[in-house]
């Protein structure tokens, strides 16, 4: 038995930054009401023609470049995104097609925010195994494509970026345990109805629908079982970890898990203020930054938390 072990991250986000100011000319809402309820300021909006695998390969191309991997040595390439370039192929397969490495297994994980945690689960099991020895795990994420602009409820919410973690084969632990939950009776209170002609209603436009306090409600309580999982399944304690790096999607979601944790907000990587929900990339966006601004140390513990669509959720519980 092997372990897998987080030896290269990487993350783009698009150019083009979206203020609440200028949200505020564009439907009826406000700086303060954002802020207040959010804790989001801006967010990063993708080109025009930019797609989820162009986001990736730059976030890919970055971890490599600062890492001993090199493309050539990835033997399998997971995607988790909700908002890939075509309905058919996997995005993972437009990525491996830019990243020139034909051969290898790819594909995508459609479980929305909480994709990015089911891929790093998927990718230890194969490693942990002996199947595989390096896994390029990516979030990845145009969600201004799948909202409606006039929708004040909504289209403040979201952000567009990628992330990308590569996990390689270990004589020590890396990745200590990942749990991944799902309960699809929730399906009709955070979804995208179909864009697929053969599917696609009139009366329910392709765009993110969410029953925003519902999803709120069940976010604290599955964010803060999932903390208690992990702890439990480690033998540890709240003082063994070193940083919390949740789902941003809200700051009061996040605040409220770091005090159910008893965690300081100082041991809280938080990226909403300034990203937004990138969903699927969201975990691995704020990872990477973390890491490059130098809090992450190699050797320090880490719990990742993901929670979305499906509704879906899960932890990963690692040393860097
Ligand atoms: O990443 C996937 C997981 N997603 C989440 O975890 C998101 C979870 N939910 C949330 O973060 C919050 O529920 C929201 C931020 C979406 C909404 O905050 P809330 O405090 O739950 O607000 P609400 O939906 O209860 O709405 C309160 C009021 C409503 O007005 P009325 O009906 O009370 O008159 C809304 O119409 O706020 C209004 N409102 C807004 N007002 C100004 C909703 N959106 C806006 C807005 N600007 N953008």
């Amino acid at each position: 038995m092997y372990y897998s072990r987080i030896v290269a991250t990487g993350s783009y986000l698009p150019e083009k930054v979206l203020t609440n100011h200028e949200l505020e000319e564009m439907v009826d809402t406000s700086d303060d009401w954002i802020v207040e309820r959010t804790g989001i300021r801006s967010r990063h909006i993708a080109a025009e023609g930019e797609t989820a695998s162009m986001l990736a390969e730059k976030a890919v191309r970055k971890a490599i470049e600062d890492s001993p991997v090199s493309l050539s040595d990835i033997d399998m390439i997971i995607v988790a995104t909700t908002t890939g370039d075509l309905v058919m192929p996997c995005t993972a397969a437009i990525l491996q097609d830019r990243l020139e490495v034909p051969g290898i297994p790819v594909f995508d994980v459609a479980t929305a925010c909480a994709g990015f945690i089911y891929g790093l689960s998927i990718a230890d099991q194969f490693i942990r195994t002996g199947h595989m020895k390096t896994i390029l795990v990516v979030g990845t994420e145009v969600m201004s494509s799948i909202l409606d602009w006039t929708d004040r409820r909504t289209c403040v919410l979201f952000g567009d970026g990628a992330g990308v973690a590569i996990l390689q084969r270990s004589e020590e632990p890396g990745i200590l345990s990942t749990h991944i939950h799902a309960d699809g009776s929730y399906n009709d209170i955070l979804y995208v109805p179909s864009s697929l002609p053969g599917q696609f209603d009139a009366e329910k436009l392709p765009y993110v629908q969410m029953a925003g306090n519902k999803v709120f409600k069940f976010a604290v309580k599955a964010l803060g079982d999932v903390v208690i999982e992990a702890l439990a399944a480690n033998d540890a304690t709240k003082a063994d970890i070193d940083w919390l790096i949740p789902h941003q999607a809200n700051m009061r979601i996040i605040t409220a898990t770091a005090k159910k944790l008893g965690l300081p907000m100082e041991r809280v990587i938080v990226t909403v203020e300034t990203h937004g929900n990138t969903s699927a990339a969201s975990v691995p966006l704020a990872l990477d930054l973390a890491i490059r601004d130098g809090r992450v140390q190699r050797g320090q513990k880490i719990l990742l938390e993901g929670f979305g669509g499906g509704l879906a959720w899960g932890s990963a519980f690692i040393t860097y």
